[in-house]
């Protein structure tokens, strides 16, 4: 396998609403022109074997946002799944949304299901959409999960250890991401991946989600085959690691 090339990538997908906004256009418009890039980068991790793909769609604070962009939103999501799926299926892609999915609509949770199930065979690309997401939420649903097995008896509460809480974890069953991008300037992570960036190489664009384009993508890719991975050791034992 190509070490280089990053197993899974995380993309906080931030700028939309600047986008429009310096267009003269409403939000809206910002949101919806953010799309065709989650196809190309979809296409982009299909054509080079990068077999996860995690988007922040929507975070647990977005819903504090005006009720008018928050319904914006929750329509654009339920037609792009409408819209996309049946590509996304025809082109191998496991379609998952982490988050607090009860928060959503009956109409969109019931659209999300209905694209998990058609698609949960497929073995290309593991695409998950973070929907009504915060990593503390998910760093709580799990503990949640696991007092509720302790409480049952099924789980030893002395046999919870990293693996098995990161298990529980709504990315549970994937690798942690390899390479996080965030688009649309800020330096920072907004609550996404909490427990899943802890060795995660960060890469930040000012470019906005919109203007992401396949250059932008390579530059993220470049960024990380650059990379020294050294999770804590020197970088002499990585060098005897690298010749063992
Ligand atoms: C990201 O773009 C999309 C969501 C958070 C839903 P923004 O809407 O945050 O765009 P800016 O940051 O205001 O430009
Ligand atoms: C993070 O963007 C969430 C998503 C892209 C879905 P925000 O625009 O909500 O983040 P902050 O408010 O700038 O931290
Ligand atoms: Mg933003």
């Amino acid at each position: 396998m190509d070490a280089t090339l990053p197993r899974h990538v995380a993309i906080i997908m931030d700028g939309n609403g600047r986008w429009a906004e310096r267009r003269g256009l409403a939000r809206h418009a910002g949101h919806r022109e953010g799309i065709p890039v989650v196809r190309m980068c979809v296409e982009e991790c299909l054509r080079r074997g990068i077999g996860a793909l995690t988007l922040f769609a929507f975070s647990s604070e977005n819903w504090r946002r005006p009720a008018a962009e928050v319904s914006n939103l929750m329509t654009l999501f339920v037609d792009a799944l409408e819209r996309e799926v049946p590509e996304l299926h025809a082109n191998g892609v496991r379609l998952a949304v982490i988050g607090d999915r009860h928060a959503l609509s009956v109409r969109l949770q019931s659209r999300v299901a209905e694209a998990e199930r058609h698609t949960a065979a497929n073995g290309a690309l593991r695409l998950q959409i973070a929907l009504s997401y915060g990593g503390r939420w998910d760093v709580v649903q799990a503990a949640r999960k696991l007092a509720a097995e302790v409480a049952a008896g099924s789980l030893p509460a002395a046999s919870i250890d990293e693996a098995r809480f990161g298990a529980a974890l709504a990315l549970g069953g994937l690798p942690d991401p390899d390479l996080f991008v965030r688009t649309g300037g800020e330096r920072r992570i907004s609550n996404f991946l909490l427990w899943n960036l802890a060795y995660t190489e960060l890469w930040f664009t000012d470019t906005l989600w919109p203007d992401f384009d396949v250059a932008a993508f390579e530059a993220a890719l470049a960024f990380f085959a650059g990379r020294d991975r050294r999770y804590g050791l020197t970088a002499a034992q990585q060098g005897g690691a690298a010749s063992a």
